[in-house]
């Protein structure tokens, strides 16, 4: 049986209680997008009942408006471990920051420089590297991994490294075998060389705390509606850099942080649900610590900590029931002594049965998984698997092992009736 705590945050989650076929839908697509709790369609809701405008204005709706963004960006430099919220930068998504920011701090790239991207990454802390890197004339590496763990190759890093190497793209846990890397030693060896480090923290967000001030990266992206908030996307930067860089704006937009990265005007009810979202994981963790008095950073460490340590039981239950199935190849770390290097998001795929028709009989009986390679594009190449990709089961702390039981159940009968047609 779950914790209390999960069936608390169940409770929470209106879209959970989705139905198919007079079934529970079972919500494995996490990586892809999570549902989000009540607190976060309220305050979105409120916002635009209450507070619509734009910002800077000197009448109430207006400031009303500034408090709110204030706040949020309090809450997501709690959310990101960083001291100052005016390093918080918004944005539709981390694919389109991304992409806006590698064009300004290109700009000081040229030939002769080198920059490292990883074939684990997903495409959005890929192509956005590579083609300013080729408009600037700079060089691109990219760093492999290894083929039967998916973890990545460090000794070949390390012959990448040089005192050329600019920038080092880096994920910090990969959206397709669930891996996480030694962020903080690859930050440390790309500093000692002097380069800077952009990390992409998407598919780390929902499962443990995000630490830029640990970590000593230079540069992070985030979505926040990966954990539990709205679609939106965050960039953290160092203020030196972001004060120092010159970013693509126009002329009336602020030069002060953090508007000068957010030229145009904010989605500012979706940042409102995204204050909620980081208000929901910190009360989780005075849930959990039994301390509402805690302040949030520290509220967040509690929650993160509790959810990493119940998705890793769910995501060994699952695991081990894979296992047990013939005919599956697991994507990724499947050693238990191992649970520190990897999370909950676990691909697979069946040697007789496609993924596509899995994909397909799962969604028929209601539970949400991805089938295909989900932008994790180099890794899906160099493991032969473009054309189909693998079946991606995203656990959360909103799901259970009940959840895990009847996804194994549907799963052995989907290939027990396909094996039987194919005969
Ligand atoms: C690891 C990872 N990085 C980046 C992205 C792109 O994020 P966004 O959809 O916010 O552009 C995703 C989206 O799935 C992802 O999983």
């Amino acid at each position: 049986m779950s914790e209390t705590w999960v069936q608390d945050c169940r409770r929470q989650f209106p879209g959970l209680n989705r139905q198919l076929n007079g079934q529970p839908m079972v919500f494995f697509d996490g990586p892809a997008g999570t549902q989000v709790p009540q607190r976060v369609i309220d305050a979105i809701s409120r916002y635009l009942t209450h507070s619509n405008a734009n910002h800077g204005g000197k009448f109430q709706t207006s400031r009303e408006t500034d408090a709110m963004f204030a706040a949020a960006n309090r809450a997501l430099a709690d959310f990101v471990g960083a001291d100052d919220p005016g390093e918080i930068i918004w944005g539709q998504n981390m694919t389109s920051l991304t992409f806006s920011f590698s064009r300004a701090l290109a700009r000081e790239w040229g030939p002769g420089d080198e920059i490292i991207v990883t074939a684990l990454d997903h495409d959005a802390n890929v192509t956005p590297w590579v083609m300013a890197a080729q408009d600037r004339g700079a060089t691109v590496h990219v760093l492999d991994f290894d083929r039967l763990d998916g973890t990545l190759d460090q000794d070949a890093y390390r012959r990448l490294l040089s005192p050329r190497t600019r920038l080092v793209a880096l994920g910090c846990a990969s959206n397709a075998t669930g891996g996480v890397n030694p962020v903080g030693a690859m930050i440390a060896q790309a500093h000692a060389v002097g380069a800077q480090v952009f990390l992409d923290a998407v598919h780390y967000g929902p499962h443990d705390l995000i630490d830029v001030r640990k970590w000593n990266c230079d540069f992070l992206a985030c979505s926040t509606y990966k954990f539990f908030g709205p679609h939106l996307g965050v960039l953290w930067g160092r203020r030196s850099e972001l004060e120092r860089l010159t970013p693509y704006k126009v002329r009336p937009c602020s030069e002060e942080l953090p508007w000068r990265w957010m030229t145009g005007t904010q989605s500012y009810e979706t940042i409102a649900g995204a204050l909620a979202c980081v208000d929901y994981l910190a009360d989780l963790g005075r849930q959990v610590s039994e301390d509402w008095q805690l302040e949030r950073r520290p509220a967040l460490a509690e929650a993160m900590q509790a959810i990493e340590t119940y998705e890793m039981r769910l995501a060994w239950r699952l695991i081990e029931g894979l296992q047990r199935l013939d005919g599956i190849r697991i994507y990724g770390i499947t050693e238990p002594s191992r649970t520190r290097e990897r999370f909950s998001t676990v691909s697979f795929t069946h040697e007789r049965v496609s993924v596509p028709q899995l994909n397909r009989e799962l969604a028929a009986r209601g539970i949400c998984v991805w089938g295909g390679h989900y932008y994790a594009l180099e890794f899906a190449r160099r493991m032969g698997l473009e054309t189909e990709g693998m079946i991606r089961v995203g656990l959360l702390h909103y799901n259970t092992e009940q959840e895990v039981d009847r996804f194994l159940r549907e799963l052995a009968e989907i290939i027990e009736s396909a094996l039987v047609v194919e005969a």
